[in-house]
């Protein structure tokens, strides 16, 4: 990964999310988008935040890697739920030594939560899984937090079919 192809793929989502009407696709292309251009993120998945009976949690929306068992995560648990609550993103070196941890394949090593931010809302996140540890910096930090920025909107009127 090197800042001149960062941002040719900030210009792909970017044009996406402004020309694409279905924002299904839009998340679609953006995950694939992401895990086409850096081998090392294993699962790439966005996470979208609603609210059910009062409370408010993460749907799994798009995503590409083995499937997840966590599906709907609540605000209290898992990396996720702690980047959702600390509307900070979370970068986790090592995810064994992390309690909050919630496992989704044997082989993760760390992950890189970026929440999708609204001003101070949360509308969801951008989660990427790792087989290497400690594979996320700086740059990595860097780039999701531009493509949240970019999708943000997309996500404003937008709710999961289901419940
Ligand atoms: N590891 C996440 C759960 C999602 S799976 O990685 C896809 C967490 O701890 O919140």
């Amino acid at each position: 990964m090197n800042a001149s192809d960062d941002q040719a793929v900030l210009a792909t989502i970017k044009a996406d999310a402004a020309a694409e009407k279905d924002t299904v696709r839009v998340l679609e292309r953006t995950v694939a988008a992401l895990k086409a251009h850096v081998p090392a993120y294993t699962w790439v998945g966005i996470y979208i935040l609603v609210e059910h009976a009062g409370a408010h949690e993460l749907v799994l929306g798009p995503f590409l890697g083995k499937p997840s068992p966590h599906t709907r995560i609540p605000l209290g648990q898992g990396i996720c739920g702690a980047a959702a609550t600390s509307k900070a993103t979370i970068i986790v070196d090592d995810v064994n030594a992390d309690p909050r941890y919630l496992a989704c394949s044997l082989e993760t090593q760390s992950e890189i939560v970026v929440p999708i931010m609204d001003g101070p809302r949360v509308l969801g996140e951008i989660d990427i899984d790792s087989d290497r540890r400690a594979a996320f910096g700086p740059a990595d930090r860097e780039l999701l937090e531009s493509v949240a920025a970019l999708i943000a909107p997309r996500l404003l009127d937008y709710r999961p079919l289901e419940p």
